[in-house]
């Protein structure tokens, strides 16, 4: 079979580095795709929000399988505009894809349906707002309503703080129409996982678990970003939690969906927060996460295509998941200033020294090839997953490969897993 890759991160990397190993995948398409997703695909000149060139093109290639990766597609309705020029596709239509794409959509499901989330309240106007954080507990919780690129969230210490908040989100607008709702919620604390999720519309199949690190710098300090490295899976995350969230948070928001007239088809991302009062959900997210990913598929066993086929056909009932007992680490090379400013079309050196070597993978973020030369392409740059027999093996691994690679700039966190260590 034809399969095309909608995305160009890491995340889409390591799909097409496991789709590449699937025997019944016979070509793999990639759009827009990047300079390492080019060495086991062909990268098509298509951007990721072109839905009527997509479908043109997964016509003219006769593409079996269409997988999308990344939210904004998702939520703009892709899906919907496949299936109705009869193309398969691996993904959440636009009424599933709300579960992220509104974050007081998801807060209202949960609240309807007893799935356990922080208390919130929403809003649709300033002044709103502003009289209710007077009376609010700090410290408190904002979050813009819609897509932000993981930065529409903001902890607020007091009053003065969330004022200026509501300014830049509701006023000042700077994650544009997104803020025009804003959700204030509880501030919890507790160990975060994240857990990514097959779900076919009625069947869920639940994968690894893995800890992404969102701030910028060591110590979990200065700003969030999209993720500067993952651990999988969580010591934090055990069989009693998994057992608890299976019965009260995963199936429930499945049968959830299914019962709103909003089938669910594709990854749930279930971003959980593990309080003394028990597992809460953060946020959903419609789609696998990055870079959560590349720890995730480097452990799983299964034929990614054959999951992909069964969640579209409806029958992952039959598919039973399975991941191997090592463990992945993935340190995130940056640009330096990211998440900020930062230069692009940096000459890249030493990747080389990956090929033949079991265990190690240079997924790339932001990457491209520029005068036949690898140069950075973006803020996150790659992302060096490693194997191990144990979490601690697996982080000294994927440090000892982060140090095969150069460029001018190169910022990386130096404590990716350590959290392991109290474990
Ligand atoms: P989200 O995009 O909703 O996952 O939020 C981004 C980050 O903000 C999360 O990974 C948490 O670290 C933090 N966060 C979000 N909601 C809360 C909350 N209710 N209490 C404490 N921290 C939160
Ligand atoms: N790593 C977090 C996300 O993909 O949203």
């Amino acid at each position: 079979m034809k399969v095309l890759i909608v995305g160009s991160g890491g995340r889409e990397h390591a799909i097409a580095w496991k789709l590449s190993q699937s025997p019944s995948v016979e070509k793999l398409y990639c759009a827009p795709g990047n300079a390492g997703i080019a060495a086991v695909a062909e990268c098509v000149p298509i951007g990721a929000m072109e839905f009527d060139k997509l479908a043109d093109f997964a016509v003219s290639r006769e593409i079996g399988l269409t997988v999308v990766g990344m939210d904004d597609p998702l939520v703009g309705g892709i899906v919907d505009v496949f299936e109705a020029r009869g193309l398969r596709v691996f993904g959440p239509r636009k009424n599933a894809a709300v579960l992220e794409g509104s974050k007081a959509f998801a807060k209202d499901l949960m609240k309807k349906y007893g799935i356990p989330t922080a208390a919130y309240e929403v809003f649709h106007a300033p002044e709103d707002a502003l009289a209710y954080l007077k009376t609010a507990r700090y410290p408190t919780v904002l979050k813009a309503d819609g897509l932000a690129l993981g930065k529409g969230v903001l902890i607020c210490g007091d009053y003065a703080e969330a004022e200026e908040g509501i300014r830049t989100l509701m006023q000042d607008k700077k994650f544009g129409s997104a803020g025009d709702t804003v959700v204030i919620e509880e501030f919890m604390t507790g160990r975060e996982v994240s857990v990514l999720s097959f779900v076919d519309g009625k069947t869920i199949r639940v994968m690894t678990s893995a800890q992404d690190h969102k701030r910028a710098g060591d110590g979990d300090t200065g700003l969030n970003t999209g993720g500067m490295g993952t651990f999988s899976p969580s010591p934090f995350y055990t069989e009693e939690i998994d057992a608890y969230c299976r019965e009260h948070i995963y199936q429930p928001t499945v049968d959830a969906m299914r019962r709103e007239g909003r089938p669910f088809q594709g990854i749930i991302f279930f971003g959980l927060m593990l309080t003394a009062d028990g597992p809460k959900v953060l946020e959903y997210n419609a789609r696998f996460g990055d870079p959560e990913t590349q720890v995730v598929l480097p452990r799983m066993k299964n034929d990614l295509l054959e999951v992909f086929e069964a969640c579209v056909d409806g029958r992952l009932d039959e598919i039973s998941l399975q991941f191997s007992d090592q463990a992945a680490v993935c340190v995130v090379l940056a640009s330096e200033g990211y998440p900020l400013h930062y230069e692009k079309g940096i000459p890249i050196y030493g990747l080389d020294a990956f090929s033949g070597k079991d265990g190690y993978f240079a997924f790339h973020a932001g990457t491209a090839f520029k005068d036949g030369e690898l140069v950075t392409n973006g803020g996150r740059v790659l992302g060096i997953t490693a194997l191990g027999d144990s979490l601690k093996e697996a982080r000294a691994n994927a440090y000892t490969a982060a140090d095969w690679v150069s460029f001018s700039g190169k910022y990386m966190r130096h404590d990716i897993g350590k959290a392991i260590d109290e474990a």
